[in-house]
């Protein structure tokens, strides 16, 4: 049983988010997405439109997702790939090589990015209809 993580926000699902969620299963068996809390975000600069319960009860009923759990910290990851008896950690390859630095416990993975999409692209694109 290969088990993958990928962390991230994912509001406003789209279909990049899907993509990857879609890819970081496929390297394994068993996927689980840390999503960032309301908190977390707010220290990473970020405000979701939908708050982290309605973010979680949408990843649950994607089909290629297992567990989702709390992002609430940038330095959990150590913590979470001990946990969660984890083999992969895979990004959106916005993230290259910010988490190499844990290769000597876990693969990591980082996917090439759906061109195109995005959360913030989409907010933009409402604000001016
Ligand atoms: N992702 C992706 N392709 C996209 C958008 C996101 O592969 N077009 C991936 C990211 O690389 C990350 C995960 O989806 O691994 C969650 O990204 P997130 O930051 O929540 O989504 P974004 O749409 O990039 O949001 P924002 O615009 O707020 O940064």
């Amino acid at each position: 049983m290969k088990r993958i993580i990928t962390y991230g926000t994912f509001d406003l699902l789209h279909y990049g988010h899907i993509n990857l969620l879609r890819r970081a299963k496929e390297c394994g068996d068993y996927l689980i997405v840390a999503l960032s809390t309301d908190e977390f975000n707010k220290l990473k600069g970020k405000k979701s439109f939908f708050d982290y319960n309605k973010r979680k009860i949408l990843l649950e009923a994607i089909r290629y997702v297992d567990l989702v759990i709390e992002e609430n910290s940038w330095d959990q990851k150590r913590d979470d790939v001990k946990l969660y008896k984890i083999d992969t950690l895979v990004m959106g390859d916005d993230w290259k090589g910010k988490f190499d630095n844990l290769k000597d416990i876990v693969e990591v993975k980082y996917l090439p990015r759906t061109p195109e999409v995005s959360t913030t692209q989409i907010k933009n694109e409402l604000k001016n209809k």
